[in-house]
């Protein structure tokens, strides 16, 4: 059987995974990451994790259709709490929302050795992720842009480490990261981040906030410097 490629999104949380990482694929759905990495030798083995049937189904076909099924195991189970430490090293949660992802970080104390690398790839509420992650002693190491099917996703590499978490302490953290407008793709994300504050700026200007207007103000600032110096730069 032919290997399919991964799209840009699914690719960009394929290239933090280490080469020989044993993975777990959680929220796997289809499961083509796990088929993926372990097709290309990049993991020896994974673990494909779905809390629901349909998609651990789906799971099942692909894993059976590339023959997979020495090298990925299948579980129907929710989040990291069918798994342990030594079952693991790198973690994939991708296309699910940010808060869940907090969840199922919190309900697995065994990922805070400082080396299971968890690579998030959220596609709602990145703001409470990445604080959740920085209060919980979980620092970003990578943050990347990507532009799939004509959305922009980020993908965050993160790993437990409480000193190197404390001293991601800038106003902008919450909102980007460590994206700093140096692609078209983090400048397309922080544009985006800059319309939702707008937003909140226009509710602010309507109840009659003032200090919440003011505040959005200068983050709107500080976010409009880093898109454009990098636009002036390219
Ligand atoms: C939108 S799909 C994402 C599939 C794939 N990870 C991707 O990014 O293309 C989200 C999947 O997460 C699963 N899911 C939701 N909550 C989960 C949990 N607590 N544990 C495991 N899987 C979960 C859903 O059943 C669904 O199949």
């Amino acid at each position: 059987m032919r290997m399919f490629q991964l799209d840009p999104r699914l690719q960009l949380c394929a290239d933090l995974v280490r080469p020989g990482a044993k993975l777990a694929d959680i929220g796997t759905d289809h499961a083509y990451l796990p088929v993926w990495l372990v097709a290309k030798g990049i993991c020896p083995h994974a673990i494909a994790v779905d809390v629901r049937e349909g998609p651990l189904e789906r799971a099942r076909e692909n894993v059976i259709r590339y023959d997979m099924k020495e090298k990925i195991r299948l579980s129907l189970s929710s989040g990291l709490t069918a798994l342990g430490p030594e079952d693991v090293d790198d973690i994939v949660i991708a296309g699910m929302g940010g808060e869940l992802m907090a969840d199922i970080i919190h309900q697995a104390p065994w990922v805070q050795d400082g080396k299971k690398h968890l690579i998030l790839q959220p596609m709602t509420t990145a703001k409470e992720l990445r604080l959740w992650l920085r209060e919980n002693g979980f620092a970003l190491l990578r943050e990347e842009c990507v532009r799939s099917e004509g959305k922009i996703y980020s993908v965050m590499l993160a790993v437990f480490d409480p000193k190197q978490a404390q001293k991601l302490t800038g106003e902008l953290y919450p909102y980007v990261g460590l994206l700093t407008g140096k692609t078209e793709e983090e400048r397309e994300y922080i544009q985006k981040v800059m319309q939702r504050l707008q937003k909140k700026l226009q509710g602010c200007l309507h109840r009659q906030d003032e200090a919440g207007a003011e505040e959005l103000r200068c983050l709107l600032l500080e976010l409009g410097k880093l898109a454009e110096i990098k636009t002036e730069e390219s």
